[in-house]
């Protein structure tokens, strides 16, 4: 089988090196003997980890999608465009694809997958969510014909990183992030992981094939870990809380809420033993319980396992004369996360005046929010009230944090947590 590499960094340096040195294996396991015929980089001068077969190399993409030396595209590139381009190019080429790009999926994996069954190829993108933890595939296949309620997880590193950090050393979140950017597990630029962004296409792609629905990037309310402190942690850890970085989809009544935001796990959940760069998931559905998969969410040889398991399995399927079962999408009934409920962890730094608690539980009595447990941190000018709701709305939660911001008394309204256990 006759592979075309497309980027040759990270993740496809990783796939050209599993290949060499495990290729032998794998034809002797599988039946299917992988060969690098094509590789596309940006910028031919740069030096490789990988050793590559003479003259593979080149800076023309298109060139290796429609090399007749090529049978099956695999994309390492990343972000929307080019790689879109290219990959429909190869699927309606007859080319069975391999991608391990959320970025591309969570925005174009409808349009993608129709390209792929029109084609009669497979599409397979294992590696785009968790890296080397399989997951595409039990959703789609093993739990076929299972009816899913959620699917929650850890599903960026740099963010589980970061928060273990602070929940075991008592670090800041900017003494964790620096840590977490010397050891290469934070980009210079932590946007994408910091906010949740990168969280937030696992999440589409997540739930989309979970519950069979379209579901892009835009559609998953999103919220990162930047305002969350150690004091945040120390506290909910003295409740019996781990603080984590949640993407959560579940289906009520035929809709879908897809959410990315920092919560309270109870220490007797298996997430909460998820720590330092590990990512896990959380299934469960109406007959088969509860599942967890656990493991490396990311790196170079990670994500090329991933990858390898999907070209053999493409490989195996267009000898055969075809391609494996493609999901179909229909329009997703999405549901608001406003309509969410939840126990909900909140700080308020407030001025040191006479009234201010009942100014406080003014605002949060006005939006049917009830009070289970208050704590005063620090005194005068430096108290912070911490609170634990009973079950509220979302959207009467936010609500209250409006109110409360526009209190004269209030300082700064700090982190919300939602508490994982009390929808
Ligand atoms: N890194 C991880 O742990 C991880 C985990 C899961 C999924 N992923 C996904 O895997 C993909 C690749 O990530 P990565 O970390 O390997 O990125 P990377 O190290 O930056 O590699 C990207 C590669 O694509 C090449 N490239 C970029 N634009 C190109 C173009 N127009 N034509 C041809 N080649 C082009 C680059 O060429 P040059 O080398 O010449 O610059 C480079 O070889 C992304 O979609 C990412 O989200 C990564």
């Amino acid at each position: 089988m006759r592979v075309g590499l497309l980027g040759c960094g990270n993740v496809g340096g990783a796939l050209a090196q599993l290949i060499a040195s495990e290729g032998a294996s794998v034809a002797e396991r599988t039946g299917v003997h992988l060969e690098i015929a094509r590789v596309a980089v940006r910028d031919l001068s740069k030096a490789r980890s990988a050793v590559l077969p003479d003259g593979v190399l080149t800076d023309d993409a298109e060139a290796v999608v429609s090399s007749p030396d090529v049978e099956v595209v695999v994309e390492t590139i990343g972000g929307v465009e080019p790689a879109r381009t290219l990959l429909l190019d190869a699927l309606k080429a007859g080319k069975p694809v391999v991608s391990a790009n959320k970025e591309l999926m969570a925005a174009a994996g409808a349009e993608m997958f129709e390209a792929a069954s029109a084609a009669g190829v497979d599409l397979l993108f294992e590696a785009a969510v968790a890296g080397g933890i399989p997951l595409i595939r039990p959703l789609r296949e093993s739990l076929a014909g299972e009816r899913l309620t959620r699917v929650m997880g850890i599903v960026n590193g740099t963010t589980n990183y970061i928060l273990t950090r602070m929940a075991e050393d008592g670090a800041s979140y900017e003494d964790a992030l620096a840590e977490a950017q010397r050891l290469g597990y934070a980009e210079p630029d932590p946007t994408a992981d910091v906010d949740g962004l990168d969280a937030a296409a696992k999440a589409a792609i997540i739930a989309g094939i979970a519950f069979g629905g379209k579901i892009v990037a835009g559609d998953v309310y999103t919220e990162g870990i930047r305002a969350i402190t150690a004091r945040d942690i120390a506290f909910a850890n003295q409740l019996g809380y781990v603080v984590k970085l949640l993407a959560i989809a579940d289906q009520v009544d035929g809709r879908v809420a897809v959410r990315v935001h920092p919560a309270m796990v109870p220490k007797t959940h298996p997430l909460a033993s998820v720590r330092d760069s590990f990512n896990a998931v959380f299934i469960e559905g109406e007959a088969v319980g509860e599942l967890m998969l656990y493991g490396r969410g990311a790196g170079g040889m990670p994500t090329a396992s991933a990858l390898l398991g999907d070209l053999v399995d493409a490989a195996h399927n267009l000898r055969a004369g075809g391609a494996g079962r493609a999901p179909t999408l229909g329009q997703a009934r999405l549901r608001p996360v406003d309509e969410l409920t939840a126990q909900y962890y909140f700080t308020v730094d407030v001025l040191d005046r006479p009234g201010v608690l009942e100014q406080v539980a003014g605002a949060t009595a006005r939006h049917d929010v009830s009070i289970q447990s208050m704590v005063q941190d620090g005194l005068g000018d430096e108290a912070r009230l911490i609170f634990i709701t009973h079950t509220a709305r979302e959207r009467d939660m936010q609500a209250t944090l409006d109110d409360l911001r526009h209190l004269d008394v209030v300082e700064r309204v700090g982190t919300l947590l939602r508490v994982i256990g009390s929808e």
